[in-house]
């Protein structure tokens, strides 16, 4: 495991080991050694914002690269006018691609009046190389570049940036075997933690732009993500997040096959873990040893979020998801019947091309029949390169959207009956921080995954409370400790 000790006895004027991740604590230190000079001679101590972007598995690697800014000796701050910029993209829908645009454009200006600060980009949209292209000739005021495969970097690559008459810093791999373990990672909770589990996807559907900008699927051996946890474990997490894209698929890869069911059972046996999460399931992976696995845990969350995209087989066929609506109507059978009080939230695309209003009537028909503690809607955003990119739209943009605000306002109603049905109870919470809106107030997270309100003193944060569930205010509850 990464130690601070390991920094200081490299010996930084031997050449670089070639070997990770000896390499990167080498250019870590070599990086500490030139920021000390800078704070020496500023008289400040700089600092680095690394703003996240994307989904969870870009917020844990967010974590990583703080660890390793921390480790250069950065002060690390949420204000994004730092010394040191790092934007943590992310590609899935186009106006994720716009906000950075639009950001680098005011960031010319900032850096015009502080011509020291650095800017760094990395994740999903540098695996595109059209941005790539466009960032090379518009936005020329950009440092360092670099994508999903090889996060564990940075280090390396700012120390090229900082060498004498070096223009931008590009770094893009197209794929990669390699997983490199032991880097340093800052955690934004002490108690709780994202553990990746794999890397990748190799589903393809036909919307979507993971599977070019995230490679193919890679799971982590069993032994290392275990080695991970105990580590967290010792530490004082309490909670895990397994990440993948598709945690159903987990080891089927591996040299030795492992299946994500008995991953799980490995995990819950590592006894200061009270609780496991995981993101995200494919419905066709999603097998019955799982369901028995989740039915019969104590420490797995009530919570399965269950991307559906569609409730028309015709377009599930046309995004190439593998199962049909009667399949995805069966499966929630069979978790509800294993797991009568599990919540269930989802993913739905409105408006991909092949939709037509019958089409998008199946959808609300599975909406009203299962009843998702929550879903998360999205227009379809084309992304070029996917299969779908090239199919002609059956329907126009105001249809489109008139058809998603029905859907949300669906959505809305159903969530706000279903997550109402607790009220009264008493149930545990793993009290997670300070309530933003009420000072002197907590929130805390149910097993289901929503949120409680309730007063209490900020010395019960990272503890696992009882709480009186007294009034349901649509997504969340307000409570009292019982
Ligand atoms: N357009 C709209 N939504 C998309 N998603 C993925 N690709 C697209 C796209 N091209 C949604 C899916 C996925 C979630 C993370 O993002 O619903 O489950
Ligand atoms: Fe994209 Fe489908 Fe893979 Fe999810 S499972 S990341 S939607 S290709």
């Amino acid at each position: 495991m990464y130690s601070e000790a390991d920094l200081n006895s490299i010996d930084i004027t031997a050449a670089p080991p070639l070997e990770e991740p000896q390499r990167q604590y080498y250019f870590i230190a070599k990086c500490r050694e030139w920021l000390n000079e800078k704070k020496k001679k500023n008289g400040t101590l700089p600092k680095a914002c690394v703003v996240n972007m994307g989904c969870q598995m870009n917020a844990r690697d967010s974590e990583k690269l703080e660890g390793i800014l921390k480790a250069i000796g950065y002060e690390l701050t949420s204000q994004e006018d730092a010394d040191f910029l790092l934007m943590n993209t992310c590609t899935v829908r186009e106006n994720a691609n716009l906000k950075v645009y639009g950001r680098l454009g005011q960031l010319k200006r900032q850096k015009q009046t502080h011509p020291d600060m650095m800017i760094a980009l990395c994740g999903c949209m540098m695996q595109e190389s059209l941005v790539v292209e466009k960032i090379c000739e518009s936005y020329r005021h950009v440092d360092i570049l670099f994508g999903t495969h090889n996060v564990f970097k940075l280090a390396e690559l700012l120390y090229k940036r900082i060498q004498p008459n070096t223009g931008m810093v590009i770094d893009i791999w197209e794929g990669t075997d390699e997983i490199v373990e032991d880097l340093p990672s800052e955690r934004k909770y002490s108690f709780k933690c994202g553990v990746n589990i794999m890397f990748g996807c190799n589903n393809f559907c036909s919307y979507c732009i993971v599977p070019y900008v995230r490679g193919r699927e890679r799971s982590r051996q069993p032994e290392d993500i275990l080695a991970e946890i105990r580590a967290l474990a010792a530490s004082g997490v309490t909670e895990v997040m397994l990440l993948g894209q598709n945690v159903n698929s987990y080891g089927k890869t591996l040299p030795e096959p492992i299946s994500f069911a008995e991953l799980l059972r490995r995990v819950e046996k590592i006894e200061k873990i009270r609780r496991i999460r995981f993101m995200t399931s494919h419905p066709k992976d999603l097998s019955n040893e799982l369901i028995e696995v989740m039915a019969s845990s104590e420490k797995i969350c009530r919570h399965l979020h269950l991307p559906m995209q569609s409730g028309s087989s015709k377009v599930l066929k046309d995004m190439n998801r593998r199962y049909t609506k009667e399949d995805y109507l069966a499966l929630v059978e069979r978790i509800r019947s294993a797991i009568p009080d599990i919540s269930l939230t989802t993913d739905i695309i409105v408006g991909f091309p092949t939709e037509t209003e019958e089409d998008f009537e199946e959808t609300m028909d599975v909406v009203r029949r299962v009843r998702f503690d929550s879903a998360f809607t999205f227009l379809y955003s084309r992304r070029t390169g996917t299969p779908a990119a090239s199919m002609q739209p059956a329907a126009d943009e105001s249809q489109v959207k008139e058809r998603f605000d029905r859907l949300l306002c669906e959505v809305q109603k159903i969530a706000r009956d279903t997550c109402s049905r607790y009220e009264g109870q008493v149930m545990e919470v793993l009290v997670e921080g300070p309530d933003e809106q009420a000072p002197g107030a907590l929130t805390g997270r149910l097993s289901n995954n929503l949120l409680v309100h309730f007063p209490g003193s900020a010395d019960l944060i990272g503890t696992y409370r009882m709480v009186r569930l007294s009034e349901a205010k649509g997504f969340y509850y307000m409570g009292e400790l019982a």
